[in-house]
């Protein structure tokens, strides 16, 4: 059984790389959006799947978020070597997620798809580190601190 100062640890580490990856999720779906609008106007319906992902990512990032700001305290600083979509950009396309061309990326159907299963592996592991943050029992509801939206609005103090 690990210690309590060992799991406070785990949990500070643990939500720091979500909530660096919930931040790079969304930010990067605002891109993919903007491409999504213009290369493909006709299918409305995808568009608002996209956005819809977009809205749990940032919803995702503001529970990591709060669960900070309750506590007082500020996530670890981190950077790319910490981002999963980062790597998965990397890997497929080998370049980072600032340097995708997500224009021809959409524009090309074989790409596109590739873009899209990199955004679901990177999206995935949500449910496992929202249950830690919730506590033992995973049939409970999570703690006031780790509701998603709960305080949509706050400062960002994460990422300057
Ligand atoms: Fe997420």
């Amino acid at each position: 059984m690990p210690s309590t100062a060992f799991q406070a640890r785990y949990l500070d580490v643990l939500a720091s790389i979500y909530l660096y990856n919930e931040y790079r999720g969304y930010t990067a779906l605002d891109r993919v959006i903007e491409a999504v609008r213009l290369r493909c106007p006709d299918d409305p319906q995808f568009t608002a799947e996209v956005i819809r992902h977009r809205a749990d990512e940032r919803k995702h990032y503001v529970m990591f978020k709060r669960w900070f700001e309750l506590q007082g305290r500020m996530p670890l600083r981190l950077d790319t070597r910490f981002g999963h979509i980062d790597r998965f950009i990397q890997w497929v396309f080998g370049c980072s997620i600032d340097q995708l061309d997500t224009g021809n990326v959409v524009a090309d159907p074989a790409e596109f798809e590739r873009l899209c299963r990199v955004i679901m592996l990177g999206s995935g592991p949500i449910n496992r580190a929202t249950r830690l943050c919730a506590g033992p029992d995973p049939a409970a509801q999570p703690p006031r601190s780790c509701r998603p939206g709960a305080d949509a609005d706050l400062p960002d103090r994460s990422h300057g």
